[in-house]
């Protein structure tokens, strides 16, 4: 059911998923945008003028000033942060961009004033941009591993080695791949995503092993290589292999179990059927070298559906109109794609296997260690407008 009245949004951070965040609102009918804010006072200026809108130059001036029912949290990660709290804190429903945020301590401290928050105000949002949740492949993925179809799991190997980037896209703003502006690389910027997925499919592991290189094809101070191994409390193995230096790239799921295995790869999903549960056999076959008997099948997945910010900004847009707590993805559950990025860095600074949870503020500790001692200064900066769409990885 959809009220017919505009929700009051505002956004803050116009630059590159901003633009695409100004495209969509500017096109629901159930969104009144009444102010745009960013720190740079000309970019916001411009896209006032340009959709009829209010330009503020502070946060906390949109806040108190705009009359807004929600806002939408674009900027840098560590940003998100004191926006979401000061909104919270207001009764304003969020829609933060991804990642949550860049540590687990920081997270929690969004969580808490969230339950604070809604205690008083039982109707108030707090969603994350997770819009690849919406992607069909995905969706079928979660139905069939939801559903039990493979039985017990035993394997998932991801790798996703197609976030190819280049040394221009790191160099496109000052934040970018620094410890003290986005506080990490690959797992920080473009696998939150992939992370998301990871935790949204099969849960958090119990142990986690990582192995991150830190600027190893760019110039920069934060890793753009990591392979991962997630121990799961239920025997289940988990490899997760990323990089952001390698074209062609692959984005290939596999997930093994006792009834088969599903692969997801190049826009198809195939799964290989056991004709009996792989764990009895094994256990009772008499044959040395026997293999079950396996069908390929080809999963249908209807994708002419919309998918992506749009799908993930509506649904919020609807839940505060309808008084409901119907999001894509809730911004609490944002903490757990950080606890395996944490993770990973974490044992790959310290050279040792992490039991999850681990202990949040050693690994605070580590990153301000990185950000008081960095060296790091960038040849060049330029501002640089990408077209979001050539970024997101599907
Ligand atoms: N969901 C997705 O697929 C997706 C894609 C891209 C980016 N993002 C996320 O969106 C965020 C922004 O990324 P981007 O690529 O658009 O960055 P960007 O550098 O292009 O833009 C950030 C903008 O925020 C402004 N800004 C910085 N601090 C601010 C503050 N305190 N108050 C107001 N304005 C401020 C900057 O001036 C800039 O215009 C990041 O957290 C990123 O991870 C998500």
């Amino acid at each position: 059911m959809s009220i017919d009245r505009k929700v009051r949004v505002g956004l803050v951070g116009l630059g590159n998923i901003g633009n695409t965040h100004i495209a969509n609102l500017t096109t629901m009918d159930n969104v009144d945008l009444v102010g745009v804010c960013d720190i740079d006072k000309d970019k916001a200026d411009r896209f006032a003028a340009k959709h009829g809108t209010k330009a503020y130059y502070s946060y906390h001036d949109l806040l108190r000033d705009a009359g807004l029912e929600a806002i939408i949290v674009a900027v840098p990660h560590y940003d998100h942060v004191p926006i979401t709290i000061d909104a919270l804190e207001r009764g304003i429903h969020v829609l933060c961009e991804k990642p949550l945020t860049v540590h687990v301590n920081d997270a929690n401290k969004m969580i808490d004033a969230y339950e604070t928050a809604i205690a008083k105000n039982p109707k108030l949002l707090f969603g994350i941009m997770f819009q690849e949740r919406t992607y069909p492949f995905y969706l079928k993925l979660k139905d069939i591993v939801t559903h039990g179809e493979l039985g017990r799991l035993t394997r998932v190997t991801w790798i996703n080695t197609s976030w190819f980037r280049t040394q221009a896209y790191y160099d496109s703003g000052s934040w970018r791949a620094t410890w003290a502006g986005e506080g990490g690389g690959i797992l920080t910027n473009q696998c939150p995503h992939n992370l998301d997925m990871y935790q949204w499919l099969f849960g958090l592991p119990k142990r986690i092993t990582g192995h991150a290189h830190i600027g190893k094809y760019h110039n920069i101070e934060v890793e753009d290589e990591v392979t991962a191994y997630f121990e799961h409390e239920d025997g289940m193995v988990g490899h997760f292999i990323v990089t952001t230096a390698e074209s062609p790239g692959t984005n290939r799921l596999e997930i093994a179990g006792e009834n088969g295995k599903l692969v997801y790869e190049d826009s198809k999903i195939v799964f290989y059927r056991n004709r009996e549960s792989m764990l009895k056999f094994l256990a009772e076959s008499k044959q040395g070298f026997a293999h079950v008997e396996n069908w390929y099948t080809e999963i249908p997945v209807q994708t002419n559906v919309p998918v992506g910010h749009k799908v993930v900004t509506n649904r919020f847009v609807e839940a505060i109109l309808n008084g409901t707590q119907d999001l894509t993805a809730h911004g609490i559950e944002g903490i757990n794609g950080l606890i395996l990025a944490n993770g990973i860095m974490l044992s790959s600074f310290t050279h040792r296997t992490v039991e999850v949870p681990f202990d949040a503020d050693e690994y605070e500790h580590i990153l301000q260690d990185l950000k008081r001692n960095s060296k790091f200064t960038k040849a060049t900066v330029w501002d640089a407008q990408i077209n979001m769409n050539e970024s997101f990885n599907v």
